[in-house]
């Protein structure tokens, strides 16, 4: 099966009450232990790479490790670029091969964010097969490769406004705000995590069967922050979203969640203890085989307690 866009996966996942995962990829292990989840769960997979992923890797590396990871899983599989902040970058990624693209103008005022936006789609929805596009209204605090959004910078999605934004974009999917964030310190050492469902409920209303999407959605898990503090390192208290807020989140209209820091932690966690346990070591294979079943375990368990997509491919 060639790589896939998400149409079919969000229209089923809406209609099944389900949400499909987008896991931020930057290596070999990490695509290896998300595929192999998926693989095992047949559950459908975005997998997502974002401007620093690209700089990282190198487009055409990634590219060819995602091709790989669906020739030997024959899962639907779509290659999405996660917060593209220009119409350039966008099309270098549609030129490349990826069958899903966000703009993200969340930063701009209203009407240069429609504009950015419709221009993407005008390219990406030219191209045979169509390449979809996310879009986003409202911002996240928290810190994406070089851009921090602060507490003050940051602004709940205005359900006045969707209906607007996506009539006149034609955006595929819609990115909101409402209370997620990204990274590891999504609320402050004592506060209690929130979303505001009352928002996502009038955005339901507001776009009937319109397939939404959530950024931030690590939950932080404790055990890894305490491994990682136990062999050596230094994180403060981290609090995510809980679990529960997903699943109940995946059941209404958001379609698509995604993943990043719960795999970073998971991933550190098992590379800190490995070399703390077997300090005269050296092949990196000892250390990212272990790291990349540590993907693998942290994917199974957000396919099947968060998102619900096990068994959907
Ligand atoms: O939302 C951003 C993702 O966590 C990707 O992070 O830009 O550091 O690759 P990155
Ligand atoms: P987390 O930092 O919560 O994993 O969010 C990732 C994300 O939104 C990628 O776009
Ligand atoms: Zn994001």
């Amino acid at each position: 099966m060639p790589l896939v866009n998400t149409k079919k996966m969000f229209e089923e996942a809406y209609e099944g009450g389900y949400a499909i995962g987008a896991f931020n990829v930057n290596n070999m292990e990490i695509i290896q232990g998300i595929v192999n989840a998926a693989n095992k769960l047949r559950a459908p997979l975005i997998l997502q790479v974002s401007a620093g992923a690209r700089r990282y890797a190198n487009q055409t590396y990634l590219l060819k490790l995602v091709e790989a990871a669906m020739i030997e899983s024959g899962l639907p599989i779509a290659l999405h670029l996660d917060h593209g902040d220009s119409f350039e970058l966008c099309k270098d990624c549609i030129d490349g091969g990826f069958t899903s693209v966000m703009i993200d103008g969340s930063h701009l005022p209203f009407e240069e964010n429609i504009e950015l936006t419709r221009r993407v789609v005008d390219y990406a929805h030219s191209h045979d097969p169509m390449i979809v596009v996310e879009a986003e209204l409202g911002r996240l605090e928290g810190i994406e490769d070089d851009v921090v959004v602060s507490a003050e910078d940051a602004s709940y999605t205005d359900p006045d406004e969707v209906e607007e934004f996506v009539a006149r974009t034609g955006c595929d999917s819609l990115a909101i705000a409402i209370g997620t964030s990204h990274g590891a310190y999504k609320f402050k050492p004592g506060q209690k995590p929130q979303l505001r469902f009352d928002i996502l409920e009038e955005i339901e209303r507001r776009l009937p069967g319109f397939p939404i999407v959530l950024h931030g959605a690590s939950s932080v898990i404790p055990e890894y922050v305490d491994t990682i503090n136990r062999y050596g390192g230094s994180m403060p208290d981290a609090i995510g979203i809980p679990e529960d807020m997903l699943r109940k989140a995946a059941g209404m209209a958001v379609c698509k969640i995604n993943i990043d820091s719960d795999l970073r932690l998971a991933m550190t966690a098992s590379v800190r203890k490995y070399l703390a346990e077997n300090p005269a070591d050296f092949d990196p294979r000892k250390y990212l085989g272990p790291a990349r079943d540590a993907i693998e375990e942290i994917v199974a368990h957000k396919i099947t307690n968060v998102l619900g997509c096990d068994g959907k491919a």
